[in-house]
């Protein structure tokens, strides 16, 4: 890396927690297209999981995960162990607030905290001019955002579109952790994204109406328990009562166990999207 720095290449770095798939594949490409020397890390992050959550069980194969990486011509894979992380005597962690205390923040209390921390140390550690980051974790995207213009980081944040499997679910690590009708169930989620869409482009402009007819749909699938649904504005993640410009529809839910999220942007002046 130290000789593409030489020669005046941009660094174009994608943080993943592994388990690689065709949505860390978008944003791979995504550098490729950049013209970036492509750094990936691979660090399963343990200060971003609450005690009862995943990460003993998140889906882990560094062998599949390096053969991808050498398929998209990735040119740096950086694997560090959570020991050189995190070192017994660590004491600092990064915090932006208000971000996220909405959404995902409150039922995963400190979960961003250590998406921040672990995000500044990559970021830090391999020193990119620019970060690729997926429209999926929306929230996770604007925290980060905020964050690198808060502590100047001279550094371009950069989002690509949520990638999605013909029947619209969401790509994601965690879908490999639904069985079969569960992973049948899980349409419901994009469904209800668009049932908004289709809601707020003709018209409606009451965010609880919006969230109920999305309730409705989830909830009548199998399976599933709804976290959240909310109407919020992209920039502030903060509830929107009235839609009246752009707005982000976030959602989580459990199907099984298995939790996801999805997200839709929709602004119901635009005919695009
Ligand atoms: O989005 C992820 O995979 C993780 O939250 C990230 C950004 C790699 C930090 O661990």
């Amino acid at each position: 890396m130290a000789a593409a720095r030489r020669d005046g290449r941009w660094i174009g770095f994608v943080p993943t927690m592994g388990a690689l798939h065709v949505a860390h594949i978008s944003l791979i490409e995504a550098a490729k297209r950049d013209d970036t020397f492509v750094v990936v890390s691979i660090f399963v992050n343990p200060t971003q999981f609450g005690p009862n959550e995943d990460f003993k069980n998140y889906p882990r194969d560094e062998t599949a995960d390096l053969v991808t990486c050498r398929r998209a011509n990735v040119d740096l894979v950086f694997i560090p162990p959570v020991e050189e992380m995190y070192p017994p005597e660590s004491a600092t962690a990064v915090h932006v607030s208000r971000l996220t205390e909405t959404l995902c923040g409150v039922g995963r209390p400190g979960h961003f905290d250590g998406v921040t921390t672990v995000v500044t140390k990559l970021l830090n550690i391999v020193q990119p001019d620019s970060a690729y980051f997926g429209q999926k974790d929306a929230q996770q995207l604007a925290v980060i955002r905020r964050m690198v213009r808060d502590l100047n980081m001279p550094i371009e944040i950069l989002d690509c579109p949520t990638v999605r499997e013909a029947d619209g679910l969401a790509v994601s690590s965690r879908n490999v952790c639904l069985n079969k009708s569960q992973r049948e169930q899980a349409t419901c989620l994009y469904r209800a994204l668009n049932e908004a869409k289709t809601l707020i482009k003709s018209g409606q402009t009451d965010g609880v109406a919006v969230v109920d007819a999305m309730r409705q749909i989830i909830e009548d699938a199998d399976q599933t328990s709804i976290e959240y649904i909310s109407v919020v504005d992209p920039a502030s993640m903060q509830p929107v009562k009235r839609i009246e410009r752009r707005v982000l529809i976030a959602l989580a839910a459990r199907i099984g166990k298995t939790r996801l999220i999805d997200n839709l942007q929709v602004d119901p002046r635009s005919r695009l999207g």
